[in-house]
């Protein structure tokens, strides 16, 4: 970047092909169904006997890369449930953090994807997640880095909120299937 604030020719050049690069890299990714299949099932395993979870269950008989098959699940979109009681929705919301939390720090894994039409959620305040294309991962440091954030966040600590950002490089987190 120049002191104008405009890009200069050099750091334009080498953003352009690695933006290109990371895109080209993530769309493949994403229309690859078998590794969208071995990360739904990676899911699935963590939140088996979870209570008021239920991922779907892939059928690998009629799974390739091609093509993914799986259970169907029912429920309406994560922004439709606003008639559902307050306690009820404070469950759901408890459930979809602990969905893209517990796999991001426990297992250095993370849900790409949360937005409403990838959240289904039943009466009962049950939720189902589809759409496993977009998955990543942390390494330990990033980990540490993402739970130091959290606490500072907990304890109103500004300081030490900024730390744990600063210390992160800006990486690319590859899209791996776990
Ligand atoms: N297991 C499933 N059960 C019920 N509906 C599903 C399921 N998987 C996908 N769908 C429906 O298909 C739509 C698109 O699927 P999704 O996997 O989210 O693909 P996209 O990458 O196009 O967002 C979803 O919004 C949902 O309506
Ligand atoms: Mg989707």
């Amino acid at each position: 970047m120049s002191t104008s604030g405009r890009p200069t020719s050099r750091s334009s050049s080498s953003t352009t092909p690695r933006a290109c690069s990371e895109f080209s890299d993530t769309l493949r990714a994403e229309l690859d169904y078998g590794r969208e299949a071995t990360s739904e099932e990676f899911f699935r395993a963590i939140f088996k006997s979870a209570h008021g979870f239920n991922i779907p269950d892939v059928i690998e008989q009629y799974t390739r890369s091609r093509v993914l098959t799986e259970e169907r699940v029912q429920g309406r979109r994560a922004s439709e449930v606003a008639d559902l009681p307050a306690p009820r929705r404070a469950a759901i919301s408890r459930r979809i953090v602990r969905f893209v939390v517990v796999p991001a720090l426990v297992h250095g894994v993370f849900y790409g994807d949360p937005h409403p039409g990838n959240l289904l959620i039943k009466d009962d305040g049950s939720l189902s997640v589809i759409d496993f294309g977009k998955v990543g991962r942390l390494t330990p440091d990033q980990r540490r880095h993402v739970i130091d954030i959290f606490l500072a966040i907990a304890r109103s600590d500004g300081r030490h909120l900024t730390t744990p950002c600063c210390k992160s490089p800006h990486r690319r987190i590859p899209s791996t299937a776990p």
